[in-house]
């Protein structure tokens, strides 16, 4: 299962390119807004940070602005993923990127029947919101087994789920039960996954007796 980091912070992705875990980044609009700094500075000092995808989002509406926001946009860096909206134009917009060797990743996708439309356009990821639809009171993570059940249903569907708007270390989870491709995981959320209170418990029993032995190492 590979992990993105969904932001835009630099140093936030600096920090985890460390431990080894990160396989790419996602950003989005509002990701940009938060950091505060100019778009295209941003994704390629990204793209120098970590060597996988690292999605950058149009802003257009219609597949004519989508595809030369994109094609701007692809000439940052090799591994630069054009995000795309799950819209007819969208899908158009996916085409024409995957068509050029570039990586896509379709966001918002918010059912089964959009995530089937995505895989038929090509698109290197799905991106499902599973944080959004919990919110709504429907279950996120049910659309995921949904289009895992679809996409496996077809050796022709070479999209890979993308486990977007995950909100707490559960989603992981059971996106990797699953057997979603990726999740694109918030940097807190990532920390949260490597804690547990009997670990913290364990380390300190051990500090402590170690501490009584009166050994240095
Ligand atoms: O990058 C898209 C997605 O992960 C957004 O998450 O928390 O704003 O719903 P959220």
């Amino acid at each position: 299962m590979k992990f993105f980091v969904d932001t835009a912070d630099v140093a936030e992705i600096k920090d985890l390119a460390a431990t080894g875990l990160l396989d790419g980044v996602t950003t989005n609009p509002s990701l940009i807004k938060k950091a505060g700094r100019d778009f295209k500075e941003v994704i390629a000092e990204i793209c120098g940070i970590v060597d996988g995808p690292v999605s950058a989002e149009v802003v257009a509406m219609d597949f004519d602005g989508m595809k030369r926001q994109g094609d701007e946009l692809v000439k940052i860096a090799k591994n630069v993923c054009i995000k795309v909206p799950l819209t007819i134009d969208g899908l158009k917009a996916c085409k024409y990127f995957t068509d050029k060797g570039t990586q896509v990743n379709v966001t918002l996708c918010f059912s089964a029947a959009q995530a089937i439309l995505a895989a038929k356009a090509g698109a290197t990821f799905i991106s499902p919101f599973v944080g959004r639809l919990d919110d709504i009171g429907q279950d996120g993570m049910e659309l995921i087994s949904d289009i895992v059940e679809i996409y496996n249903n077809y050796q022709e569907f070479t999209t890979e789920v993308l486990v977007a708007s995950v909100r707490n270390p559960m989603h992981v989870v059971l996106a990797a039960k699953l057997g979603a491709h990726v999740a694109t995981i918030p940097a807190n959320v990532i920390k949260q996954l490597a804690l547990h209170p009997l670990t913290d418990k364990g380390l300190d029993q051990f500090n402590k007796d170690w501490a009584a032995t009166g050994q240095k190492l």
